[in-house]
């Protein structure tokens, strides 16, 4: 089993958190990549038995969250994913709000259901998110 982890940082929190989660998987026996959004490949993508898509949280932190341009721009040029078993993580100081919402909007149409949501303010790995990592790679 592989996992493509991409993810969009601004100041390295949402790339923790994306590191953290792919350590985490490879304990799990998974083979895993975690790369940028400029980085991904979307060949290897494709391919992948799960991929795990994040960015951090932007908006008006009570309210309006949504990720970022580059984050959506990304989000229209994925290749079709509809076969291929999908999580989405965020970092954020508040509230995430609209966020996964807004990220699943934007992923409509080339996703099929999206099966795990993480959120994380540090970018630390708690013991709830390695449970539901274990899950989500579990049930396939
Ligand atoms: C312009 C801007 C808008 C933000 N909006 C929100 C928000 O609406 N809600 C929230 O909880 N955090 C918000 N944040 C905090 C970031 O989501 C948080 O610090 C995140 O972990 C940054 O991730 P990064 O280090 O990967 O860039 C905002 C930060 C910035 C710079």
């Amino acid at each position: 089993m592989n996992a493509a982890i991409v993810y969009r940082s601004r100041t390295g929190t949402t790339r923790r958190f994306a590191e953290e989660i792919g350590a985490h998987l490879r304990t799990l026996g998974v083979e895993t990549s975690v790369a940028s959004v400029g980085e991904a490949d979307r060949t290897a993508m494709a391919a992948a038995d799960v991929v795990l898509l994040g960015c951090w949280t932007n908006g008006l932190m009570v309210v309006g969250q949504h990720p970022d341009q580059t984050w959506i721009d990304f989000a229209r040029a994925l290749p079709d994913l509809s076969g291929t078993k999908l999580g989405l993580f965020t970092t954020y100081r508040i509230l995430t709000g609209s966020m996964f919402g807004r990220m699943r909007r934007e992923l409509r149409g080339r996703v099929g259901a999206v099966d795990l949501e993480l959120k994380s303010r540090d970018g630390s790995l708690s013991e709830e998110h390695r449970t539901a990592l274990a899950r989500f790679v579990g049930e396939r």
